[in-house]
This record gives C-alpha cells, structure tokens and sequence, in this order.
C-alpha cells in the first residue's frame, strides 16, 4: 500500500475533527443496509477510523481484499483499532500489544498466549459489512434479514460504473433523503420547465418504489435541467434509492441508459454523510468505443453532480419544523416515504449487544499479575 492509499480522504479528516469519542446515540434509525465507503477509498492493507451512528468502528481490508468493521475500542485495554491499528494478512492488529482480531471480531492471536488460551470475551463486535456495485454497504439492526436490491449493473462489464462524492450534511437522514420522493422540488430547484408526477408502484414491508413522470399537459421537455423527465426510483431500505432513468413511462428495470446509487449514513446526531455513484450503460465494447463510453459516461457523471449539488446546497442544513406545514402540491409523496422509513425502525434498538461469553472457558480478569501461560 503507498502512503498516498494510507493518506485519509478530506471526506474522512473532515468528519473526524473535534469528533467527540463517547456521544450516545439519540436517535432511532431504520434497519437497512447503510453505505459505509467507496471501495476504491479502502485499499488491501488499510484501516481507518469511521463513526456511524455515534459509534466509533475500525474498517479495515485484509491483504486478501477481504472487509472487515469492528468496535474500534479494543477489548483488551481500549486502544482505538481504527487509528493505531495495522493490518497483517487478513487481520487488523492493535497497535498497543498486538492482538490480532478477523473480520468477524473474534480474536485469532495473542502475543505469548497459546491459542487454546485466548479468552472467549477477547473479540470485537463485528457489524456485517458486504461489498457490492463498487461500495462497502454495512447493516444496521438485529440481523442482516435482507438482500440488498438488484444493482448488478455496476458490476457488468456492459456498464461503465464511476463513483460520485461524499457529501457531509448538517442534518438528519430522515429531512436529508426524504427528498427523493419530493416531487414539488423539481420545477424550482432542479431549474426544470414543466412538472412532475409521482406513481407509487410498491410500498409494502421493506419495498418501496415509483415512477417519476412529466404531469399530464406539461409543456416542459426536460423536468430536471439537462434531463430528460421519466425515471423509475427503488429504495432498498429507506437510506438507500437506486435511480434508473428511463424513457418513457414503461419501466426498465434490468438495462437503462443511466442508473444512480445513491446512500445516506447517519454518522452523529445531525452529522450525515450522502454518497452517490453511477453505472452509464455502455454504447459498444470497449474496442473500439472506449473513447465514447468515457464521454458518455463523464457526461453524466456531471448531469448528475450538477442536480447533487444544487440539492446539497439545501439538504445540509435541513432542520425540520415541529409539524410540516403541508400544502396541495406537496402531495402525497413525502407522506408516503416517511411512513416507509418509520415502520423500517426498531424503536428503542441500539448496536452493541454483548457476545455471549461461555463462564466454563477459562477467564484472564481473575487473575492478578500477568498471564497464565
Ligand atoms: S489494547 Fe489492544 S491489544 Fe492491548
Ligand atoms: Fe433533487
């Protein structure tokens, strides 16, 4: 790994100043895979330190490419894993006295422990971390009980995929992504000529989607500047949406032009991080069209950082009123997401439930004056 791999993002620096260690978490938060990181931002070998609803974990890539994310207070004395940690093979190593800990938490290696020793309490809380479309996506609840959404495109040689930014808000997932269902906002901020619709096609347990489509007698061409209007948005949990422009009002779900994934992660209490990236379908093979699937690919790549942007510029700073005051065009599609995202919502769950720990192993906590092997 160079020191430029091992250099933390400004994404990563910018999150981690005056971070303060112990905050406790205030806020039920759906259970959903989350986005944690670009995959391209986490090289074999690496650790880093990240928080994610108000809890500190080390993330780290074994040698092997495989992820791991781990409670970053280790359990033997409280050395943060995520910043003096290495990596040595597949496992994340303490910097403090060198335990050795694998991506699922459990320790592998005590330094003049024999193995058959290593109490059952020495492991790390592990969270279930995947990888998939060119993202680290971890899980947030009682235990992974869902798939994430079909997203193969990005991992299809027939599509160009590109990651986006890494936005940090000053608000909370809820004001910050209900946005996606919010129809009434195009015309004024995304600068569009006509107007939109909403058609909710599945909004049930887990599952919610919809078409977006011009408002009958629109004049506009483009409801989203640079943009043609039809799209067809899946949520897969309600801090993830999967965007799929389309043609028309016939759904394309397996092979549209352009397709964006897009994410957000509590990371505090009113510190949210929103991640985008898109999987542009590509004209030919690489031979000879690789010169126009990059352009194509760039091309909207900005489109798509242009109506980022401008929705950031309002979306950081959302603070939502006691009671929303609802208007006719608001309609019901706001309504509708919010009810999705509260009924995905544990009330009262938090992360960090104790391994079970066997009381007929062996324990080191007794004993007074150094190990027993
Ligand atoms: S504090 Fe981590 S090995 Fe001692
Ligand atoms: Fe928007």
């Amino acid at each position: 790994m160079t020191a430029r791999q091992r250099r933390l993002k400004a994404h990563d620096r910018q999150l981690l100043r005056d971070q303060p260690m112990a905050e406790e978490q205030l806020t039920d938060y759906p259970v959903g895979w989350y986005f944690a990181r670009f995959s391209e931002d986490l090289a074999p070998g690496q650790v880093v330190p990240v928080e994610f609803m108000s809890h500190q974990f080390a993330l780290f890539r074994g040698q092997n490419g495989t992820v791991g994310m781990v409670d970053s207070q280790c359990c033997h004395m409280g050395a943060d894993l995520g910043r003096c940690g290495t990596v040595a093979g597949d496992r994340l190593v303490c910097g403090y006295h060198a335990w050795e800990f694998n991506a699922a938490g459990r320790c592998t290696a005590i330094p003049k422990v024999q193995p058959a020793r290593i109490p059952p309490r020495a492991r790390q809380r592990a969270v279930p971390v995947l990888e998939r479309a060119g993202n680290i996506w971890f899980w947030y609840g009682p235990e992974p009980t869902r798939e994430l959404l079909d997203i193969s495109c990005f991992d299809s040689p027939r599509y160009t995929n590109i990651k986006g930014q890494i936005h940090i808000g000053r608000s909370n997932p809820l004001p910050m992504f209900e946005h996606v269902a919010d129809s009434y906002h195009f015309p004024h901020n995304h600068r569009a000529a006509g107007s939109l619709e909403y058609l909710v096609t599945a909004n049930d347990g887990h599952r919610f989607e919809f078409q977006l489509q011009p408002t009958p007698g629109s004049k506009g061409v483009n409801v989203q500047r640079f943009f043609k209007p039809h799209a067809f948005i899946e949520m897969a949990g309600p801090c993830i949406a999967v965007y799929r422009a389309q043609k028309d009002g016939t759904i394309n779900r397996t092979s549209p032009l352009l397709t964006v994934l897009i994410g957000v992660t509590p990371v505090r209490e009113n510190v949210t991080v929103l991640a985008w990236r898109i999987a542009v379908r590509r004209i030919g093979p690489n031979i000879p069209f690789g010169p126009l699937n990059w352009l194509l690919a760039r091309a909207l790549w900005f489109v798509i950082a242009w109506n980022v942007h401008v929705d950031l510029e309002v979306l950081k700073w959302m603070r939502p009123p006691a009671k929303t005051l609802w208007v006719k065009p608001d309609g019901s599609s706001v309504r509708e997401y919010r009810n999705f995202y509260h009924r995905n919502i544990i009330a009262g769950w938090r992360p960090g439930v104790q391994p079970v720990v066997d009381e007929s192993e062996p324990q080191l906590e007794p004993q007074s004056g150094g190990s027993r092997d």
